[in-house]
């Protein structure tokens, strides 16, 4: 499946009255399959929670553990970059040449890699 394809279908979902701010996101693993996730905000905490995030749930509820590629798409002048916590949560799945692409729902898009987003990321070897 077409990342970018399956990230803008699902940002048609996401649930945003508060900020009006829709985003999606499509990952695939290594083994081929595609997770999507999209921003479902609510009344108590109106930032709600990321299309990262749902994304990434998604992969792990059906026991995927591992991110290979990841797409988001929002409808912003410029390609919107993941917030800090979603860095995080990307970095825990995701090696650090992993290409993530920002786009825009215009068609513009940047690419960076997991350690562009989050440089110098606190990992499990600094526990060693
Ligand atoms: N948002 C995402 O879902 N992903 C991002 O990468 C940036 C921001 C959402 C959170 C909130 O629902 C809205 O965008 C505005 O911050």
């Amino acid at each position: 499946m077409d990342l970018a394809e399956a990230a803008r279908a699902v940002r048609e979902n996401a649930y945003a009255p508060y900020s009006n701010f829709q985003v999606g996101v499509a990952l695939r693993t290594p083994e081929g399959q595609v997770f999507t996730g999209c921003n479902v905000e609510n009344v108590a905490y109106p930032e709600g929670t990321c299309a990262e995030a749902g994304a990434i749930a998604a992969m792990c509820a059906a026991g995927g553990r591992e991110i290979a590629e990841v797409y988001v798409i929002a409808d912003s002048p410029h390609p919107v970059p993941p917030c800090g916590g979603c860095r995080q949560k990307l970095a825990e799945f995701a090696a650090a040449s992993v290409r993530v692409t920002l786009a825009t729902v215009d068609g513009d898009e940047k690419v960076m890699t997991v350690a562009e987003l989050l440089p110098g990321a606190f990992t499990r070897a600094h526990m060693d």
